[in-house]
């Protein structure tokens, strides 16, 4: 049977994940969180991958080689890098990959210039402040997307 094939990005910072403001972010490390996405990819039956980058440049490359590869979905958090990467916008926008983007923290909730994502507009929906859960809840939304 085809799986799925979905590539997880991280964006700037989050390989800090379990060291940065832990208040916010929680206590998982960026490996714990990484594993759990991978059972719940396994348990789910997709392929998937995963990309860190500190380098906007870099995620753009990785976008455009996910349009190559053929991939199916994009679960990106993009960091800070979501309230201004036109650049990694217009990357999804070229390469029309569903995209969901995901947040740990609530960025409805925090410091007013989190409100904005430029990077929404292009995506399939936001899911925001439920933690390592949020890349969870993007893969069962694809999950559910699938079956339908
Ligand atoms: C974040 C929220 C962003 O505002 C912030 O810059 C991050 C992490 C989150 O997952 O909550 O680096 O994307």
């Amino acid at each position: 049977m085809y799986k799925k094939k979905i590539i997880v990005i991280h964006g700037v910072n989050l390989n800090l994940l379990g060291i940065r403001e832990k208040e916010i972010y929680g206590g998982f490390t960026y490996d714990e969180i990484n594993n759990l996405i991978k059972n719940y990819a396994d348990e789910y039956n997709f392929d998937l991958r995963i990309f860190q980058s500190n380098y906007e440049g870099d995620i753009v490359e990785e976008i455009h080689a996910a349009y190559k590869e053929g991939i199916d979905y994009i679960v990106m958090n993009p960091g800070a890098f979501t309230h201004y990467s036109i650049a990694i916008r217009d990357a999804i926008a070229s390469v029309k990959i569903p995209t969901i983007e995901v947040h740990i923290s609530n960025v409805h909730k925090r410091e007013e210039f989190r409100e904005k994502s430029v990077i929404a507009p292009v995506c399939e929906g936001q899911i925001t402040g439920f933690g390592y859960y949020s890349y969870i809840m993007a893969l069962n939304y694809i999950k559910i997307k699938e079956i339908d």
